[in-house]
């Protein structure tokens, strides 16, 4: 999805943040903030297919994540598995491929099995990747990354970043070219570490379940505006 000549925009990865205090500014359990988010997650992932964007990445779970209450934790499996199954025909119609990104032995048997099974129907679907970070860690990808590379043996001098990406979750993607967190925390909460060396951020106060595609627009024009330098100086082409 070219932005303009200079600056493609093929991969936006997304921490969604804020379900909980959507929740509580109305009163109500987390939980409803957690369906609502839900409904963003739909509205967003339409919007990126009709615009043409090649991958989209969403935190769904993170690692620590199960360190909050075990019913706001089942919860949310609960909700992914009704997500996937509810969704399926509609990743189907549009042509989504969906991965995982996550230790995904670790996931509630039945989300995982929603799971691995709308992987396996969508997996030849090409017109957007949508991946979705779940029980994910960056620092536990990386390590486990290099784990992999010494089970096979590798010599130290085989071990260069375009090898380590190879074993990475997301092997064979582009990185994200630009990155947003709802709810105006501006952190990056152990969501691809290896991968945004030079993604581009953008912050939002926006709540994750008021993330509309207008706010997408608004993501997308701040990034059009940016220079990538990727280092270099800005003469450089
Ligand atoms: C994001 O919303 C959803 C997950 C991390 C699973 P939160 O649940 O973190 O919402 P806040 O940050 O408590 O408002
Ligand atoms: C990050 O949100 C993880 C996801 C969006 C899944 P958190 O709410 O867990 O992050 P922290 O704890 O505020 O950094
Ligand atoms: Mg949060």
């Amino acid at each position: 999805m070219p932005t303009d000549a200079s600056l493609p925009l093929r991969h936006i990865a997304v921490i969604m943040d804020g379900n909980g205090r959507w929740a509580e500014k109305r009163g109500l359990p987390r939980s409803e903030g957690h369906r609502a988010g839900a409904e963003a997650v739909r509205g967003l992932i339409a919007e990126c297919r009709k615009l043409g964007l090649e991958y989209l990445t969403l935190y769904a779970f993170s690692r620590e994540n199960w360190g909050r209450p075990m019913e706001e934790v089942r919860l949310l499996f609960d909700l992914l598995a009704r997500f996937l199954g509810s969704e399926l025909a509609e990743l189907q119609r549009q042509d989504i491929r969906l991965q995982a990104l996550g230790d995904l032995g670790g996931l509630p048997f039945a989300s995982r099995t929603a799971l691995t099974h709308s992987i396996a129907k969508t997996k030849n679907n090409a017109s957007m990747v949508l991946n979705l970070a779940l029980n994910y860690s960056g620092r536990h990808e990386i390590a486990s990354a290099c784990r992999r590379l010494m089970a096979e043996g590798l010599s130290p001098e085989e071990v260069t970043p375009e090898k380590l990406s190879e074993y990475l979750f997301t092997a064979g993607q582009p990185d994200p070219d630009l990155v947003i967190r709802t709810s105006g925390e501006q952190r990056i909460s152990n969501f691809l570490l290896f991968q945004c060396a030079y993604s581009e951020f953008y912050f939002t106060d926006t709540l994750w379940p008021d993330f509309t595609p207008e706010e997408l627009h608004l993501a997308m024009a701040d990034y059009t505006g940016r220079s990538r330098r990727f280092g270099k100086t800005g003469d450089c082409s």
